[in-house]
C-alpha cells in the first residue's frame, strides 16, 4: 500500500511548510489508521503533537491558513470538516451513521511528495511462523511474562513487536489449575488493554491486545535500538555516552512514568529492559530517546510478590520495592518511583544497590539492608545525586520523592544547573 500526502490535507500543508518531511507523516497517518481499526476517530494534528512532531501552536496556525475540507454525510447532507482525516478511509456520519463522502478529488490540489511505500518495510525473507494474522520473523528476546518477537502485520501493513505472553501467566484457567483463576486473567487482559490507551513520546505504543489460537499476544510499537542496559556503564566504568546524556533519558523516563500514574497505571515492573531506545539517525536529535515497555502488564508478575508454590521468584526481583517484596501492603505510585531510584543508582554507578547470591537473598536486602551509599562505586559522584537516589530508594514510600515527576525534575535540574 502506497500512502499519498493528498489522503491527508493536514499533512500535506504541514510538509509544504517544512514543518514535517514524509517519513513522519507515514508513521503519524499509520497511527491514524489503527485509531480507526479500533473504531476511533483520531485527529492527526493530536498525533502529532503527541509524537512531538510538530507543536500545538504550529498546528493551530497551518489550520487556520486551511479551507475547511467539506466531507459529506450520503444518508442526512450533514457537513463535517476532513482537514485532519486521512481521506483514504470510511468515516460515519456522528448523527445517522451514513457514510461520509470526501470531496471531489479536483478539489483538492495535486500530492506534494509521495509517501513512502509501507509495504516496502516488508521482510523478504518468509516468516518462521503465523501467530494469528502476524508473520513472525525472528524471536527479539523473552522475559518472565513471554516471549518478543518481530514480526509483519499485514493488516497494518507494518513491522511490530509481538509480545506472546506464558500460556500459565496470562492464558485462561486449564482444567484443574489452582492458580489461575478467570478474575486473574480478566485482570490481566483489563490492565493490559487500558495500557493501549496510554500516548507518550517516552512509552512503548501497545496497538492491541489479543487471543489466537489459545495465545494471548501484544502488538505493539517495534523499537529496534535494544535496551538501556546496553548503555549502562560497567563496574568502575564510564558509560559511553556519558553522564549527562543518561540522566536526560532518565527524566524523560521519570516524565513517561509520571503520565501513566496519572492515568492510574502503576508500571510495577520498571527496570533497563523494560526501557527500550529508538535507533538514532531516526529523525530525531536525542541523543538516547527512551521508551518504556511493558506498562499494565506487572500484575501478571506479581500476583503474590511474585513467589511460587515452591518459594521460587518470577522475574528479578533487584528492582522490587520493599512494598512489593512481602506482597502484604498495597502498591501505589511511590514502588515505581522506588524502582526508578534503583535504576538511577545503577545508571550513575554501574552497580545495582541490592543483590545476594540467589532470589530470596536479594529479597531479604530490598526489605532490610541499607544500600551501599553511591559513591562507594564511584567516589566522584556529586553528592547531590547520590542524596536523589538514597532518598528514592528509602524503605518508607513516605519518605521517597512523592512522584516520579518529582525525582524527574530534581535529576533535570541538576543536569541544567549552571556550571560553576
Ligand atoms: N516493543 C519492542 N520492540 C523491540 N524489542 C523489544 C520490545 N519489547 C521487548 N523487546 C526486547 O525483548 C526483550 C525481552 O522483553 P520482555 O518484556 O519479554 O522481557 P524483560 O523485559 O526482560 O522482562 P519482563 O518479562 O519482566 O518484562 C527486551 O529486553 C527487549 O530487548
Ligand atoms: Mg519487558
Amino acid at each position: 500500500m502506497t500512502l499519498d500526502s493528498s489522503c491527508s490535507p493536514l499533512g500535506r500543508r504541514l510538509i509544504e511548510h517544512g514543518l514535517l518531511n514524509a517519513a513522519q507523516l507515514g508513521e503519524s497517518v499509520h497511527a491514524q489508521r489503527v485509531f480507526h481499526k479500533r473504531g476511533r476517530v483520531a485527529p492527526l494534528g493530536e498525533i502529532l503533537v503527541a509524537k512531538k512532531y510538530v507543536s500545538r501552536k504550529a498546528i493551530d496556525d497551518a489550520l487556520g491558513g486551511m479551507s475547511e475540507v467539506p466531507m459529506t454525510c450520503a444518508a442526512c447532507a450533514a457537513k463535517f470538516d476532513g482537514r485532519q482525516l486521512d481521506l483514504s478511509l470510511t468515516y460515519r456520519c456522528k448523527n445517522c451513521k451514513g457514510k461520509l463522502q470526501p470531496p471531489e478529488p479536483e478539489e483538492e490540489a495535486p500530492a506534494t511528495q509521495p509517501l513512502p511505500s509501507l509495504e516496502a518495510d516488508r521482510p523478504t525473507t518468509k516468516p518462521e511462523t503465523l501467530v494469528g494474522r502476524f508473520e513472525v520473523h525472528q524471536q527479539v528476546g523473552h522475559g518472565a511474562t513471554g516471549r518478543v518477537y518481530r514480526a509483519w502485520d499485514p493488516k497494518s501493513q507494518r513491522m511490530v513487536a509481538l509480545k506472546v505472553l506464558r500460556p500459565d501467566l496470562a492464558g485462561p484457567p486449564g482444567p484443574g489449575d489452582s492458580t489461575r483463576t478467570d478474575e486473574r486473567f480478566l485482570r490481566f487482559l483489563r490492565e493490559a488493554r487500558t495500557a493501549t490507551q496510554l500516548r507518550h513520546p517516552h512509552i512503548v505504543q501497545v496497538y492491541e491486545v489479543d487471543e489466537a489460537e489459545d495465545q494471548t499476544f501484544l502488538c505493539m510499537e517495534f523499537v529496534a535500538g535494544g535496551n538501556l542496559g546496553r548503555y549502562l556503564p560497567g563496574p568502575g566504568k564510564a558509560a559511553e555516552r556519558g553522564l549527562l546524556v543518561l540522566l536526560r533519558a532518565f527524566a524523560d523516563v521519570c516524565g513517561a512514568v509520571d503520565y501513566a500514574h496519572e492515568r492510574g497505571i502503576i508500571h510495577r515492573d520498571l527496570k533497563p529492559a523494560n526501557i527500550l531506545i529508538r535507533p538514532e539517525g531516526d529523525g530525531r536529535d536525542d541523543p538516547l530517546f527512551p521508551l518504556v515497555a511493558d506498562f499494565g502488564l506487572a500484575h501478571t508478575a506479581e500476583a503474590g510478590a511474585r513467589l511460587t508454590r515452591t518459594g521460587q521468584v518470577l522475574g528479578t526481583p533487584e528492582y522490587m520495592s520493599p512494598e512489593q517484596c512481602d506482597g502484604s501492603r498495597e502498591i501505589d505510585r511511590r514502588s515505581d518511583v522506588f524502582a526508578l531510584g534503583i535504576v538511577l543508582y545503577e545508571l550513575l554507578t554501574g552497580a545495582r544497590p541490592f543483590t545476594g547470591e540467589h532470589a530470596m537473598e536479594v529479597l531479604h536486602a530490598v526489605m532490610n539492608r541499607e544500600p551501599a551509599p553511591p559513591s562507594r562505586h564511584r567516589p566522584d559522584l556529586d553528592p547531590e545525586l547520590a542524596a536523589m537516589v538514597m532518598q528514592a530508594l528509602a524503605k518508607d514510600p513516605k519518605r521517597r520523592p512523592a512522584t516520579a515527576r518529582d525525582l524527574g525534575g530534581r535529576v533535570s535540574r541538576w543536569v541544567s544547573r549552571p556550571a560553576v
